[in-house]
């Protein structure tokens, strides 16, 4: 039989749970652009694809974040309703798009509360024919609240996730959808939003204000809809056409000479990996996922994996305009298709030839971060990609331990308090952003072909990539019993079974 006939047909076990047969290499895939979906989806109208990606308007006043309303009406609680929906956008002129939204937007409205805080949220699902779920993407929520796969909410029907802020929680999540098999195609479509908790002391000046910026990946064919995911989007990880800030391409940011900003960087791409540099700025890293360092950092790049956040301070000292663009990064690419990551401008910043009022200088401590310490547990978890080939068509495996996903298995026992060291192995060929539910990590450890590297600084992690070849090793504490997930954050990885769980007992 024809290879043809073998992808065509394979594309829909693909989207299964893989069943690995046999070892092959990926190397002999290189002739996958001539065939059919791979370029364009399979069964999809390729007349309007090849037409090319529908040119985005670009230079437009950046867009903050419109503020979920708090309807609590006492301090202390944070009370709101979150309705996932189809809605329309119009990123393209001239043109709708279909869009998922929660309460009608994408990104979803970024929700602000404070350390202390109680947090009640109705979550309305309202997306036709779907499970769906919350996930508190880093927060230190109870497993119950965690919007895990095991908890879908039906289509049509409501639920109330509860939970409170501890001290010393302040950060920058995201919240996401995580239903079991659906989580790669309801994100991109465009369910994400930043919650940001605040800190009852910040230690970083109130004048450089507090922007988030969430970075999403949008592919759009000619007549405005978003295509269906291929076989190079299940095998890669689905890259779009545009990296948009906000919901932007390219917007514009009006700043005064001298003038600090303290800007927080969210990676909300299902597979896109930014490696990132101010042109014309100076940047400072304050934070990481799990909130601040316990010094300022500077620094001339930053890699964000997908699911990954920064916090920065950006000092805008030389007039004229300064660009956040994207360096060339590589990630492993498998087959055709490697997106254009090198040369994109995600922001331009026009700064003024008038000094800002002058700025109270960054802290030198920020806030002590205490190391994890000695571990009492330890594991060892190996990301390993497979290829196989039966009587139905090809298949994707991508496995931990040997293993592809099974919401019916407990993949690891641990106990609540009790500190751990996981060795995360990737013996693949791609990266793999690592990611675990439930607590923060730590980062003690780089291998990679017998080097070892320590981190440059301690800083709380829910999220860290792992190169190909490259072994990271993590301390970390879970703190409240229940179900967590793992998992490879290129969502299309963890759904085709780069996940597992780990059930936390008291
Ligand atoms: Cu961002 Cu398991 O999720
Ligand atoms: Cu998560
Ligand atoms: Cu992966």
């Amino acid at each position: 039989m024809h290879r043809r006939g073998f992808l065509a047909a394979g594309l829909a076990t693909a989207l299964s749970v893989p069943r690995a047969l046999a070892q092959m290499k990926m190397d002999g895939m290189s002739n996958m652009d001539s065939m059919p979906g791979m370029g364009g989806h399979a069964g999809h109208d390729m007349g309007a694809m090849s037409k090319g990606p529908a040119p985005l308007p670009e230079g437009e006043a950046l867009r903050e974040l419109s503020l979920l309303a708090n309807d609590a009406g006492r301090p202390g609680l944070f009370r709101a309703r979150l309705t996932a929906a189809p809605a329309t956008a119009r990123f393209a002129a001239d043109r709708n798009t279909p869009i998922l939204g929660y309460n009608g937007m994408s990104p979803g409205p970024l929700i602000e509360a404070h350390e202390g805080d109680r947090v009640e949220i109705t979550f309305a699902n309202r997306i036709e024919g779907e499970p769906s779920t919350i996930h508190w993407h880093g927060m230190p929520v109870p497993a119950d609240q965690d919007g895990n796969p095991m908890d879908q909410v039906a289509a049509g029907a409501d639920r109330v996730y509860a939970f409170e802020l501890p001290e010393g929680s302040a950060g920058s999540y995201w919240y996401h959808p995580h239903p079991h098999g659906r989580t790669a195609e309801q994100v991109y479509r465009g369910l994400a939003g930043a919650f940001v908790v605040k800190a009852k002391a910040d230690p970083v000046p109130a004048a450089y204000g507090d922007t988030v910026l969430m970075f999403t990946d949008l592919r759009l064919a000619a007549d405005g809809s978003m295509p269906e995911s291929d076989m190079k989007d299940l095998m890669n990880g689905r890259v779009g056409d545009h990296v948009l800030v906000n919901g932007q391409k390219n917007p514009r940011l009006a700043m005064a000479m001298g003038a600090k900003r303290r800007l927080r960087l969210y990676n909300a791409t299902n597979a896109r990996f930014l490696r990132l540099a101010f042109d014309g700025a100076a940047m400072t890293i304050i934070g990481t996922d799990g909130g601040l360092l316990g010094k300022p950092v500077a620094a001339d790049e930053i890699l964000l994996s997908p699911a990954e956040r920064v916090e920065l301070v950006v000092a805008f000292d030389r007039p004229g305009a300064a660009t956040l663009t994207t360096l060339d990064y590589d990630r492993g690419w498998m087959g055709p298709g490697q997106p254009a990551d090198a040369g994109l401008t995600l922001l331009t910043v026009d700064v003024s030839e008038t000094p800002a009022e002058a700025m109270p200088p960054l802290p030198e401590q920020l806030r002590p971060i205490a190391p994890l310490g000695q571990p009492t547990v330890s594991r060892r978890l190996v990301f390993t990609e497979t290829m196989a080939m039966n009587a139905t068509g090809m298949e994707m495996g991508f496995l931990i331990n040997g293993k592809a996903f099974d919401m019916e298995r407990v993949d690891i026992v641990a106990r609540a308090g009790q500190t751990e060291l996981w060795e995360i192995v990737n013996q693949a060929d791609m990266d793999h952003p690592f990611h675990l539910h439930g607590t923060q990590f730590q980062v003690v450890e780089r291998e990679r072909s017998g080097k070892v590297s320590k981190p440059r600084y301690l800083a709380w992690k829910d999220t860290v990539n792992v190169a190909r070849g490259e072994t990271v090793r993590l301390l970390l504490r879970q703190e409240r019993p229940g179900p967590r997930m793992y998992h490879c954050h290129i969502l299309e990885h963890e759904q085709l079974g780069m996940m597992g769980i780990v059930d936390v007992q008291a």
